[in-house]
This record gives C-alpha cells, structure tokens and sequence, in this order.
C-alpha cells in the first residue's frame, strides 16, 4: 500500500505556455480543498530542486487571479535537467548528474509526490526520476501541440488564436498593398499550428513539416490566385517546414538546454520566390507572441481539469503517469508511452482533407502528399 501524502511540489519546465499557472491554481486549490495537503512550489523546473532557496509553500492567496495570466509564477527554464547538468568549470562547460540528489533533496523537504508541468523533455527527466523513486506525475504542456497520447495540450488553442489574428491583420495590409506575405509560425518539427491558424485565418498557401514543399507548387498557386484578380497572397510556414530534398533550417548558434532551434524558413522561402515571380513580398516571424500573454478560454479550462486531476492521479498513486485529454475525458497514461516520439499532424486527417477540398496549397500535389501517406502507413 503507498504511503499517504501530507504535501506534493509542483513546478514548470521547458518554454512556457499560456495556461501553466491556471494549472498551479488547480493544483493548489485541488490539493488543500480536497486532501489538505501542503503544496510546495518549486522555482525554475528541476533547478529549483538542484538550488537552495527555490522552494516555498504555496496557499490559496498566493494563487489568487493567477488564472488569466500568462506565463509561470514558478519561473521555467530550458535548462537544469538534473541527470546532464552544465556546469562552466573554467571557461570550459562540464556535465554531471545530479539526479540523486534531487531525489534526495526531495525526500528531505518532504516531498511525497510531485507533479510536473511540462513538455516532452521535462516529461522525460520525470520519467528519469520516478525510476529513481520519485513520486511523479506529468501534466503535458506546450503550444506545439506534439505530445503523443494526448489529444490537445493546453497553451495551443491560445497560440492558434493568436496566430489567426496576425493572419488576419496580414490579410488587410497585404490587400491593400498587392503584397504576398509570409507568416512564419513556431511548432517544432510539427505543423499542428500553422495548419490550424492557416485554415482558421483562409491562408492561400500552409507549408508544415509533414509535408516537403516543392517551390513549382507555390508558385503555381500564387499565379492562378493572380490570374483571378486576387493580388496578393498569405503563405503560412511552420518553423519547421522544408524543401523536398531539404533539411530544416536552425539558427546559428542557437543551442538550448541541448536542442537546437529552430528559425529563419520564412526569409529564405521569400529570396527563393522574390528570384521567380515579380511579387512584392513580406515576411513576419510570429515568434513568442504565440507563447506570451493571456490563455485562452479554451486553454483556461483545460489547464484547470489537467492541474485538477493530477493532484487525484497523485492521490490515486498513478506514478509514471500524465494526465490527458481523450475526446470529453480528462485520462491517466503512462509518461513512458508519451515520450516515445513526438505527435505529428497525419496527413490523412481531415484537416489535410478540408485544406485540399478548399484548394489551400499545402506545398505539394496531391500525388506527392497521398504517397507521403502511403509511406507511412
Ligand atoms: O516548444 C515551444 C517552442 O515555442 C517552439 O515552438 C519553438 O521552436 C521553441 O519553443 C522556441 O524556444 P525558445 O523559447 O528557447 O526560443
């Protein structure tokens, strides 16, 4: 039988998504108001559990009109996971694993279980650690949407809406001035953001990193939208995304946490268009707004069941487990099969479908894409 809990911890890692202090709010009120138990907070993800000082009790003021906010009242960080941390010995980076003594110093402080709000790496270092003895249960985040095992995650209703309103204020300028402008979206190496933004907003062109664009294809579709009098149009291309034949591109020197980042296709997709077709043509990088700011309602909710039925999960002893959404239901899964691989948009959905049916060029003939399916099926 598991031992009763008198007091979990609680803290986020990884980027920040709107939503993740909706989720403290629900971890806490769920916590005292259900079990009265005590809640830690702990500061900066896993480094709050490697320094002295980041942890602090965590009641029912301290979470009071938190649940509108944007980002973490925790602090987060790309950085610290505990099993490869870096420290700068002499002007040199060394790595050491200091996961025993996060466990230990969990055990110290009384920690008798811990949720972790976080995408797929802090999801993986939970898992890490609840193979070490630590009581853990995930709560899956980020606006990339790519956590397998889960329908949605909350933070990226938030950032689709976000990204639909820059669509819509390009849509004018780019009337009024015959432009084609491109949008370059965030979502790592999947397209779940730009292909729901870029329908939602009636993008002219959605390149996502499901599907290698072919440049021919692009092309194409801009010259039949001149050829009808529509002067202008919006091309959406996820961060991700790439030629056929190509590689995604990542920033120079842009190295966190040991992921490399992302950044730069919108820019090198209008040079190659700007060299074929005499259009006028802009680029906007959406960037962090998609992460900063106010959750949706959609993403409120969803970050209050999630924080909510974590705190039972941890109650219930669901170690090694994450909560999910199912359709209607909020589900318990094992945080091993959601961190096998990252969730990527089929390309039989029917949002691929709806986006054919509507002639959105998805960067490649229906051929290439119907292939792609085949292959991986
Ligand atoms: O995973 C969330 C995300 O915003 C990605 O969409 C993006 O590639 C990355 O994080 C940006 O990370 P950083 O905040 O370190 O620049």
């Amino acid at each position: 039988m598991e031992s009763p809990i008198h007091s979990i911890g609680v803290l986020t890692g990884g980027g920040d998504a709107p939503g993740l202090n909706a989720v403290i709010r629900a971890v806490v009120k769920t916590a005292k108001n259900e079990y009265g138990w005590e809640v830690l907070g702990i500061e900066d993800g896993f480094e709050g559990l490697i320094h002295p000082g980041k942890i602090h009790p965590l009641d029912q003021e301290d979470v009071r009109g938190i649940l509108p906010r944007g980002g973490t009242i925790l602090g987060t960080t790309n950085r610290g996971d505990p099993f490869r941390y870096e420290v700068e010995v002499d002007g040199k980076i060394e790595t050491y694993d200091l996961s025993n003594d996060v466990v230990h110093k969990a055990k110290v402080l009384g920690i008798d279980a811990l949720i972790v709000i976080g995408g797929d790496g802090s999801l993986r270092i939970a898992m890490e650690l609840v193979k070490k003895g630590l009581k853990v249960v995930g709560v899956p985040k980020t606006i990339d949407n790519d956590i397998q095992e889960t329908d949605i995650t909350f933070g990226f209703d938030t950032a689709v809406n976000t990204a639909t309103d820059a669509i819509d204020r390009l849509h004018t300028t780019a009337e009024s001035h015959d432009r084609t402008i491109i949008l370059e979206l965030m979502g790592r190496d999947a397209g779940w953001i730009a292909l729901r933004s870029g329908i939602a907003g009636g993008a002219d062109v959605i390149l996502i990193p499901e599907i290698p664009y072919r440049l021919d294809e692009i092309i194409r579709k801009i010259e039949v939208r001149n050829a009808r009098g529509a002067t202008f149009s919006i091309i959406v291309v996820a961060e991700g995304a790439y030629p056929e034949g190509g590689q995604p591109l990542y920033q120079m020197n842009r190295t966190v946490g040991g992921v490399h980042r992302l950044g730069g296709i919108g820019e090198v997709l209008a040079e190659e268009l700007r060299t074929r077709t005499n259009n006028d043509i802009r680029v906007t990088v959406l960037g962090h707004l998609q992460r900063g700011g106010t959750p949706s309602a959609y993403d409120r909710q969803l970050a209050t069941r999630f924080g909510s039925m974590a705190v039972h999960l941890a109650a219930q002893g669901k170690f090694g487990h994450m909560v999910a959404l199912h359709g209607e239901k909020i589900e318990a899964v094992p945080i091993a099969d959601a961190i096998t691989s990252q969730k990527f948009v089929p390309l039989d959905s029917d949002e691929i479908l709806t986006a054919q049916s509507l002639y959105i060029s998805l960067g490649n003939t229906r051929q290439a894409i119907e292939k792609l399916r085949e292959e991986r099926s």
